[in-house]
């Protein structure tokens, strides 16, 4: 497998429609890639431009050390698979999964072994001779799966491939997915907008906005230390609480707290903010829902109680905000005012100009 990289990568559709700007990215050798973001973000467009369906304004795309932008697509040796799968109607699922290789001139014997030890890996040997009308949505995409995996490429571009499978295959089939490219070594670059299939399946995730890059981290980063409101916000459900607040000269004060400087590690990073207003940002992980107390200042009311049988996520109002809160799944909800506990040590802190992280 190889490399896969994007240098200063811009692309303008209409001469208007800004797709993609200055994207730089790297995928190593035998890494999952993820590309993730919201729709018409430029996710199928990166992946074009990779496969060579489109070509960039400026920018250089290098596959395995070597520049390809004048590489035509069949010469680059990356298998795309496409979100609608692109299977021909009219072909056995046999003739779909070796049409790469017939094209390639391989022979009959060479191809026949290949297409049989690649249909066992996926689970579809006994499809062979169907058509793909005859097939399910999660038997359509492990064909397509297939037919890219038996070409032995450089690099796999996956985009979207979940996207048409129910809940519970979805799940499945994204541990399999996992497993079978880590086994094959592969280099990755996938695409979705799930962030539950980018947090479980990458080794590191390339977050975009707008056709720009947000941050690129390993999954753990991402969660834990995103550089934004926007990465904050996309990823994690619930989402990020967000709310606004100001740093005095010991504290940081919001509606619902006051956290003490000295309680945070690297408290220092903050002395160049002392006086600016901060978003202060707190995962609903974060905040534990307490009995009321009578030393309590706030008091918050339950709006609502949505139990998904491992917790309760809760929405509370409280001095006017409203929050979002993780409680065990034996959560009373009968109590309508509960009290909350921050837990100073997770919150993060951002710029509410730039919104960038300060914190
Ligand atoms: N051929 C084209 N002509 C004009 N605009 C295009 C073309 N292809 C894509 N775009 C625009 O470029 C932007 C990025 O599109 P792209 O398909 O890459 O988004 P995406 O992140 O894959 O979205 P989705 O999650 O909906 O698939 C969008 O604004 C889209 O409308
Ligand atoms: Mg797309």
């Amino acid at each position: 497998m190889a490399e896969i990289e994007l240098r200063q990568i811009n692309k303008t559709f209409a001469k208007k429609v800004n797709a993609v700007k200055d994207i730089t990215f790297k995928a190593n050798d035998g890494e999952f890639l993820t590309l993730l973001g919201p729709s018409g973000c430029g996710k199928s467009t990166i992946l074009r431009l990779l496969a060579g369906l489109e070509m960039p304004d400026s920018g250089e795309i290098i596959i395995d050390g070597k520049k390809v932008n004048d590489i035509p697509p069949a010469d680059r040796d990356v298998a795309m698979v496409f979100q609608s799968y692109a299977l021909y109607p009219h072909m056995t699922v046999f003739d779909n999964i070796a049409v790469n290789l017939r094209l390639r001139k391989v022979k009959k014997e060479e191809f026949t072994r290949r297409v049989l030890k690649t249909s066992k890996t996926l689970g579809i040997s006994d499809l062979l001779d169907r058509r793909p009308r005859a097939l399910s949505g999660g038997q359509r995409q492990r064909v397509a799966l297939a037919r890219a995996i038996i070409r032995n490429p450089k690099g796999f571009l996956l985009d979207e491939p979940l996207s048409n499978l129910d809940a519970a295959l979805r799940e499945k089939t994204r541990g399999e997915l996992k497993l079978l490219f880590s086994q094959l070594g592969a280099t990755v670059i996938y695409v979705t907008h799930d962030q539950i299939e980018a947090m479980t399946m990458s080794h590191r995730i390339v977050v975009l906005k707008d056709g720009v890059i947000q941050q690129i981290g390993t999954p753990h980063e991402i969660y834990n230390v995103p550089i934004n409101t926007f990465v904050a916000t996309f990823i994690g459900s619930p989402k990020m609480n967000l709310i606004h607040g100001k740093i005095d000269d010991d504290n940081i004060v919001f509606t619902l707290n006051k956290i003490p400087l000295f309680v945070l590690p690297g408290k220092d990073r903050l002395r160049k903010y002392i006086g600016n207003d901060v978003i202060v940002g707190i995962r609903p992980e974060d905040i534990t829902v307490t009995s009321r107390s009578h030393d309590e200042t706030h008091n918050a009311q339950i709006v609502l109680c949505e139990l998904t049988g491992q917790q309760t996520m809760v929405t509370l109002h409280i001095d006017g905000l409203e929050l979002k809160v993780i409680a065990p799944s034996s959560f009373d909800a009968s109590e309508k005012l509960v009290g909350i506990k921050i837990d100073p040590l997770h919150i993060h802190l951002f710029d509410p100009l730039s919104g960038q992280k300060i914190y």
